[in-house]
């Protein structure tokens, strides 16, 4: 047996490669600096979906696809916008999804990568008692979902920071979401149910909900002025430090840098004023818990984690903490439907053994045989 099922192989994949060793990242045959902030989040989709769905359109007619699932997805959802919005938005967005067709065609599959976003935004406005906003098909997806959620058009530096952030995400291996979306998928459930699954696992802070516990993290150390006693007080309680550690990789996640790096283009920016001091909270916050996790867990390399700049750049084009696992959800359920029609084209049912270690059961005299054994 392997706990948490490390270094099993469980599938064969054309998507994405994920060298933990080297702290390189593939996707598609593409480095990650080849993709993020070089390419569209519409063309990343492309890249993924590709090969999967016959009737994909070309690259450059995708986004108009996108743009009118959008629309298609707020049409269908807008009647029950007031009663998701009771629930916190990573729920309501998952609540939301599951009321979409549970088809296998392109149709299917753009109205689910449309729907975070789109609920992500009409959600966060209606906790702040503002009216959803319709989506504009004709805006890059990343530009529409930050004029949905502010109600104004995005300066250019935050949409081009928000489309780095959704290409650096898109897909990672066999991650706990990708996994839980393959295992679905393997029962020739629909696109709508392996998202759902891939939705439920992101949602724990091991997972995708580490980068709202980062910004608590980063406001309690910018309230206390001490990074290294703040993080040592963590450590002894037994906490781990949100945004550091990794499965995979033993050296640095290498979207923390596509992501810093990004952070630090808005900040430069200057439309941002706020942005290159909370940059520079980090980078000493990351310093410091990097220094203490190598004083306290020598044998194990813990490294800054995608999650760490995930919270610094959403929070910077101006999403709340309570949105960011939704955030990443806009992203990741690309990766999520490839990997889904990857395993229908490709895979068999994911059905693996389990050691029976409970009791067994009673032996014709009536106790428990392992009672019998022991005694
Ligand atoms: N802070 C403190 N200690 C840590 C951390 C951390 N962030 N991460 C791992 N450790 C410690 C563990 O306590 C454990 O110590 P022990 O051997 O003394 O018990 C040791 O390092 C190994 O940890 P595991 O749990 O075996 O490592 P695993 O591969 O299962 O965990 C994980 C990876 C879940 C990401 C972990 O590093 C973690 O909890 N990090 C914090 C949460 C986080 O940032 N999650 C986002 C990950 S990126 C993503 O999923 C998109």
């Amino acid at each position: 047996m392997s706990s948490g099922l490390e270094d099993v192989v469980a599938a064969e994949t054309v998507l994405s490669d994920v060298d933990g060793a080297a702290g390189r990242l593939v996707i598609r045959g593409h480095r990650l600096e080849e993709l993020a902030g070089q390419r569209t989040f519409e063309q990343v989709v492309h890249l993924l979906l590709d090969g999967f769905f016959p009737e994909l359109p070309d690259p450059s007619a995708l986004a108009a696809a996108l743009g009118a699932a959008r629309v298609d997805v707020f049409e269908r959802c807008a009647p029950l916008l007031d009663r998701l919005a009771r629930l916190d938005p990573f729920d309501g967005v998952r609540a939301g999804v599951a009321l979409l067709p549970d088809g296998d065609a392109l149709g299917d599959a753009l109205r689910l990568i449309a729907a975070p976003g789109v609920l992500t935004a009409a959600l966060v406005r209606a906790r702040r008692a503002e009216r959803p906003l319709a989506p504009d098909g004709g805006l890059g997806h990343a530009a529409d979902v930050l004029r949905m959620l502010t109600g104004v058009a995005p300066g250019r530096e935050s949409a081009a920071a928000l489309d780095r952030y959704l290409v650096t995400v898109c897909d990672h291996g066999l991650n706990a979401s990708t996994f839980a979306a393959r295992v679905v998928a393997s029962t020739r459930a629909g696109l709508a149910s392996s998202v759902l699954a891939g939705l439920s696992a992101l949602k724990g802070p091991l997972h995708g909900g580490a980068p709202g516990p980062v910004v608590a993290m980063l406001d309690a150390i910018a309230a206390r002025g001490d990074a290294r006693a703040w993080l040592e007080g963590e450590l002894a309680r037994g906490e781990r430090l949100m945004g550091f550690g990794h499965r995979v990789y033993r050296v640095r996640d290498p979207r923390a840098d596509a992501l810093q790096a990004g952070v630090r283009r808005l900040g430069d920016a200057g439309a941002h004023p706020a942005v290159a001091a909370r940059l520079a909270l980090a980078q000493s916050v990351e310093r410091a818990a990097l220094e203490l996790l190598r004083e306290a867990k020598p044998g194990r390399s813990l490294q800054t984690n995608v999650e760490f700049y995930t919270a610094v750049l959403l929070e910077a084009v101006g999403f709340p903490p309570e949105a960011f696992t939704c955030v990443f959800a806009m992203s990741r359920t690309a990766g999520w439907i490839a990997h889904a029609r990857e395993q229908r084209a490709t895979g068999r049912l994911i059905r693996p053994q389990s050691r029976y270690v409970g009791p067994r059961p009673a032996s014709a005299e009536g106790a428990p045989e392992a009672l019998l054994t022991a005694s």
